[in-house]
């Protein structure tokens, strides 16, 4: 089973990932718990130059397309073998996000990010994923408390921070049976029970 996470920065991700991943394993699941941009050796390099490219220009093709091939890298060599082995995976990111900040965001269009991810992904889609929603001023709010320097895509402007959440809500209704929408601003402890029932849902199917 293929589960993955998105939503815009400081959205809290990374907590409901870490109580799915410790929820499954007491339920006797091997889990594998992992990001994107990443994953791998090559593709965390990829991720180096993706977030960390202070002094260059990246132009929206170019950006989609390294996202696209730290992606390839990921999928065969860590998703599909552990997926292969009986081992759900969880992963902070994945095709989502390339759809809503390249292609909606950034302006490419859906279409082209999609064709571009074709290879990537070789039709290994989700089969659950998690969008967790949070309006921008929550979301600006939540990265000033953070105390740690913001990678290139953190200082967007506020505008492309929109762009981004209306493009996860478009993404639910394009893709209705797999996404689940989430409201990022309850309780982390209401999230996760929300999430731990589709997710058990899900496995039953
Ligand atoms: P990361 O530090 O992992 O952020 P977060 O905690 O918000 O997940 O940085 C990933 C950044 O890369 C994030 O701003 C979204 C962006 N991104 C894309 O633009 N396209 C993609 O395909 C992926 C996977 C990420």
């Amino acid at each position: 089973m293929f589960i993955t996470f998105e939503g815009t920065d400081g959205s809290g991700k990374t907590t409901q990932i870490e109580r799915l991943k410790h929820t499954l394993e007491e339920t006797g699941c091997l889990v594998v718990q992992t990001r994107e941009p990443g994953g791998t050796k090559v593709a965390e390099k990829i991720r180096d130059i993706l977030l960390f490219e202070m002094e260059e220009t990246i132009h929206p093709e170019t950006e989609a397309l390294l996202y696209a091939s730290a992606r390839a890298q990921h999928v065969r060599e860590l998703i599909r073998p552990a997926l292969t082995s009986g081992k759900v995976v969880l992963c902070d990111r994945f095709v989502d996000s390339s759809l809503v900040y390249q292609g909606m965001a950034r302006g490419l269009s859906l279409e082209t990010v999609l064709s571009i991810n074709e290879v990537a992904i070789a039709g290994l889609w989700p089969d659950l994923t998690f969008v967790l929603d949070l309006p921008v001023d929550e979301s600006l709010n939540r990265m000033q408390k953070m105390d740690r320097a913001l990678d290139r895509l953190e200082q967007e402007k506020r505008e492309f921070r929109e762009l981004t959440r209306q493009g996860y809500l478009q993404l639910k209704e394009l893709y209705p049976e797999r996404i689940v929408l989430l409201d990022a601003t309850a309780k982390p402890e209401e999230l996760q029970e929300v999430i731990w029932k589709a997710t058990r849902e899900a496995m039953k199917q």
